[in-house]
């Protein structure tokens, strides 16, 4: 079996599907259920078998000391984390916490109970820390993709705790011998996202007709990958990475903020047409967010030419799955969407001009 915390997120809760899916081996997900956390998303597998939640952090060693010895995992694959960048300008300190603090922790927990392994199971041992692009920073339009060499630069509380717990991994296989394996991926969409982030975010407003509120002048460019070419190449390196190597995940998809909105607007306009006009006549543009980076991309080679993996869905097939899911998910957009959120809406866009 495996350990994933972080499950009840949003990549988490996509992952474990897809891995009951395609591998059937059973999932214990730790997760502290934190506002982004929800338990419901994979309820009905509770009830088939071969998967169960723990609520707990990855910061406390006891309970995930005790959880290594009563599951006896063949890998641990870490989502937990503070994830949103606009929070995390905010309020760092969960942030620092979590990612880096927990990540460190965590660490601590799984190299006891890997050193203690016998030999076989130690050498089959694996331990997955999913992370961001966001980590090397902003690139300028002219300048090449993001390799694995590229130094880190990150430019948020995020990127920087994220950078931060990447470090902290490496330094654990290096000292300590951990059978570790990163992955930095680029902005994900799909179901299940939490409505803070830009794509749900902008569906949500538009079926409500109220402003869709875009940072600066738009033309900030991120590479967009359906999250279940994420799930899939995060399994792909589990199963066939080399120990201590770091993978890229990208989607060949660069696209401006703009573009991405009218994109999603156009698909609404076809499914659930408005009679006032076209959903992008409410995009507004408010001021931008504080040391918003220009650019990311991804450099996908290594793990096309190492593992095979490249990305099945185009941004065409994948938004247009995206938004019929929201669609026929109202009701989970509702109750994800209660009071914490509410008062992060008013925190995060009142005071904006
Ligand atoms: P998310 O915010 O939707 O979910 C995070 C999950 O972690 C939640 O279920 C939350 O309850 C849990 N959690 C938070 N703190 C915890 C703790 N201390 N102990 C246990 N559980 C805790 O995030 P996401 O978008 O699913 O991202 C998952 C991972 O992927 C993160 O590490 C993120 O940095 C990375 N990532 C995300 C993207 C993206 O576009 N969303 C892209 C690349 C990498
Ligand atoms: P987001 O989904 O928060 O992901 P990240 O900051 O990790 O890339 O934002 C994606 C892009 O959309 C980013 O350039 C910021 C921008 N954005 C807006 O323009 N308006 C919004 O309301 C949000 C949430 C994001």
């Amino acid at each position: 079996m495996i350990i994933v915390t972080g499950g009840a997120g949003f990549i988490g809760t996509n992952f474990i599907l897809h891995w009951l899916e395609q591998q059937g081996e059973s999932v214990v997900n730790l997760d502290k259920l934190t506002y982004a956390g929800n338990p419901d998303n994979l309820h009905q597998l509770a009830e088939a078998g071969g998967y169960e939640l723990v609520v707990g952090d990855i910061g406390d060693q006891a309970l995930v000391s005790a959880l290594l010895q009563k599951y006896q995992p063949r890998a641990v694959v870490n989502f937990a984390a503070e994830s949103h960048v606009d929070r995390s300008i905010y309020g760092p300190d969960a942030f620092v916490q979590t990612n880096v603090v927990g990540t460190c922790s965590l660490l601590q927990s799984v190299s006891q109970y890997w050193g203690e392994l016998a030999e076989k199971e130690k050498a089959d041992f694996r331990f997955l820390h999913v992370s961001t692009d966001e980590v090397y920073g902003s690139l300028s339009m002219d300048s090449a993709p993001f390799t694995e060499a590229h130094p880190f630069a990150p430019n948020s509380p995020y990127a920087a705790s994220k950078a931060s717990s990447d470090n902290f991994v490496r330094a654990w296989h290096h000292t300590y011998g951990l059978p570790v394996l990163t992955t930095n991926c680029s902005n994900n969409y799909g179901p299940y996202q939490f409505p803070e982030k830009l794509i749900p975010l902008i569906i949500q407003n538009a079926l409500q007709g109220l402003p869709l509120p875009i940072y600066g002048d738009g033309k900030n460019v991120r590479d967009w990958l359906y999250v279940s070419d994420h799930c899939d190449a995060i399994a792909t390196v589990l199963d066939q990475g080399s120990i201590g190597e770091v993978y890229n995940v990208g989607g060949w998809n660069e696209m401006t903020n703009l573009e991405i909105v009218d994109a999603v607007c156009g698909l609404l306009d076809e499914m659930r047409p408005d009679k006032k006009g076209p959903y992008n006549r409410l995009i507004e543009f408010v001021s931008d967010r504080p040391g918003h980076d220009f650019r990311y991309a991804i450099d996908a080679h290594k793990i096309k030419d190492q593992l095979n993996w490249v990305p099945k869905e185009t941004f065409e097939t994948g938004i247009r799955k995206t938004v019929v899911w929201y669609l026929e998910n109202m009701k989970w957009v509702e109750q994800v969407s209660g009071g914490e959120h509410e008062a992060w809406v008013s925190k995060n866009y009142e005071g904006r001009k």
